[in-house]
């Protein structure tokens, strides 16, 4: 196999990735701060909304949780009040937005994170973020049509 010259161009993939702030922090009045804690890294929103959850749409989204010990309560939690659901977009946008989220339980998170900074525990840990390319495909698609993005 041919090596590659040092200088070769590593195609960058544009992704889309989907982004939940989960109700503690629309309720602090924090939307705007993870947001543009989003905006400096350097992704950019291309669609964005409020809304309450029912239970429906809480069970579905976190279908693939529905065994764990904690899926009820997590159910509760993200439907005690309203969320924002953002579509955020950029070169590696999934990697990067789980990078400047932390790890899921805040305790374990990175200073400087979002977990870390707005995040109390691993139930009400401020944000979510689609965790691969299948995931975000389809996370996407749970809350927004195509009409409903923006890309620039
Ligand atoms: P999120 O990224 O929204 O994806 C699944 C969610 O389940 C996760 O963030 C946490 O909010 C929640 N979660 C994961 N592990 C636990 C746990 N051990 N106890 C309670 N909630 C959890």
């Amino acid at each position: 196999m041919r090596a590659l010259p040092a200088t070769a161009n590593i195609a960058r993939v544009v992704e889309r990735t989907l982004s939940i702030i989960k109700p503690e922090v629309v309720a602090r009045n924090q939307i705007g701060a993870i947001l543009q804690h989003v905006e400096q890294t350097g992704l950019r929103i291309v669609a964005t909304r409020m809304l309450q959850l029912d239970r429906r749409q809480a069970e579905g989204f976190y279908d693939v949780h529905r065994e764990r010990p904690f899926f009820q309560s997590l159910v509760q939690f993200m439907t005690s009040g309203p969320v924002v659901v953002s579509v955020l977009e950029g070169d590696d946008a999934i990697a990067r937005y789980r990078k400047l989220m932390g790890a899921t339980d805040p305790e374990q998170a990175d200073a400087g994170t979002l977990r870390k900074l707005f995040g109390t525990n691993v139930e009400h840990n401020a944000v979510h973020g689609s965790d691969a390319p299948d995931t975000a495909r389809t996370e996407v698609a749970y809350f927004f049509g195509e009409a409903d993005l923006v890309p620039r």
